[in-house]
């Protein structure tokens, strides 16, 4: 099925980025367009990191999933006190100032234009997709890897979807302890399962709903470089949603299986009632009519960017902008067609998206509509 191009939309982007004391960078300030970024240099010199930046504008942890060490430069012994990422930057609504850091080991805070602001705000302001090298193996890795690189997709395109899942995450944590616990209050456990019975629902509903504009996204398209990709939802909350229950009765449904499963789950110490927790994404190679997790390395990553790809023209059609796209390393394992090919399909979504490689050359396909940063330590040098 293929129809007509959809209207181009303008991009998402950072015009300039201000890193201090963030990971190898003490002291930054980058001016950049809004076309495609390319940094290259050595290994270790700080492209990664530059891109990790960026990714603390959105909700989260960042690309790297930064634990509690933190970003913060160290040298030696010494951690600076304090580190903050700052952008200038063409979102949805105009021209923001968009700043995120930390002092010392307390919580992170967000800044939109000077003033104090949720996380979730730069989600609706600022829509971005990711792609980490630890993802090349994604569809044969883990399955709850998987489902938290699709939830952060769903995240882009529902940034209410991230609120219900920390939640449903929160109720199924308290859940679980009383049931460790034994001496359980059966009104107190019923209460929390009705809310992550609510927050469930909405999450498993978010998915279907991001996934159902995916696939359609990946059906427009026909098959290219990169390969098509059949997807599926592989989970109890999700398949009763698809079967056409309501929400409520979705809803009436888990918290069934909630306290069904009481005395299992705590037996088990976990929660094996089927839930969004346990929900599995499934990819199938459509050409190769064969599960992802058997295809080749470098046919994963082209599926991988199958996926990331589609989300962002969706995104774009859904926001009215096109999302910034941070790929680490997208180009490697991929042969010269497939470069071309991905260069072709960024630009044509017109996102600001930022590619790192070892080696300049890797971005050839760009030709001079990519602006290019030659990255060495603890700085970035812009090539004419
Ligand atoms: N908190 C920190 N303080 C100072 N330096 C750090 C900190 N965290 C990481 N680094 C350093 O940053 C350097 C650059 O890392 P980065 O991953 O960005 O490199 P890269 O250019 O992506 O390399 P590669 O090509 O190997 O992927 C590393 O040498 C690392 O030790
Ligand atoms: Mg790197």
């Amino acid at each position: 099925m293929t129809t007509e191009t959809p209207p181009p939309v303008p991009p998402a982007a950072v015009r300039r980025l201000r890193l201090t004391n963030f990971r190898s960078y003490p002291d930054l300030d980058l001016e950049l367009s809004p076309a495609p970024v390319a940094l290259f240099g050595e290994n270790g010199a700080g492209k990664t990191n530059l891109l990790e930046a960026i990714s603390f504008l959105a909700p989260g942890r960042g690309m790297r999933s930064a634990g509690a060490d933190g970003v913060a430069t160290r040298s030696g012994a010494d951690i600076a006190p304090e580190w903050a990422v700052f952008a200038e930057a063409d979102t949805r609504e105009g021209g923001f100032r968009l700043g995120v850091g930390a002092r010392g080991s307390a919580r992170r805070e967000t800044r939109i234009d000077g003033e104090p602001a949720a996380q979730n705000a730069l989600a609706r302001l600022m829509p971005m997709i990711w792609l980490t090298p630890a993802q090349d193996r994604l569809f044969a890795g883990p399955r709850a890897d998987r489902l938290k690189f699709f939830d952060r997709l769903v995240h882009a395109a529902d940034p209410a979807h991230a609120d219900a899942a920390s939640a449903y995450e929160k109720s199924r944590t308290r859940r679980q302890r009383l049931l460790d616990e034994g001496g359980q209050d059966p009104s107190w456990l019923g209460a929390i399962e009705v809310e992550m019975a609510g927050h469930g629902v909405a999450m498993a509903a978010a998915r279907l709903d991001a996934l159902i504009r995916l696939q359609g996204e990946i059906d427009q398209r026909p098959e290219g470089v990169f390969p098509q990709a059949d997807l599926a939802l592989d989970g109890a909350v999700e398949a009763d949603l698809a079967e056409g229950l309501t929400a409520g009765e979705a809803e009436d449904r888990f918290l069934a299986a909630l306290r069904d499963g009481r005395r299992r789950d705590a037996a088990a110490g976990r929660t094996l009632t089927r839930g969004p927790h346990r929900t599995e994404l499934l990819a199938r190679h459509r050409a190769k009519d064969q599960p992802a997790g058997d295809c080749s390395t470098g046919e994963q990553k082209a599926l991988i960017l199958t996926l990331a790809l589609a989300q962002a023209r969706a995104l774009g059609q859904q926001w009215g902008v096109a999302p910034l796209l941070l790929l680490d390393e997208a180009c490697a394992h991929l042969d010269a067609l497939r470069r071309d090919g991905l260069a072709r399909e960024i630009l044509a979504s017109g996102s600001q998206a930022w590619l790192t490689g070892v080696e300049k050359v890797l971005f050839e396909p760009f030709g001079d509509a990519i602006q290019y940063r030659e990255v060495h330590e603890g700085g970035v040098r812009a090539l004419p």
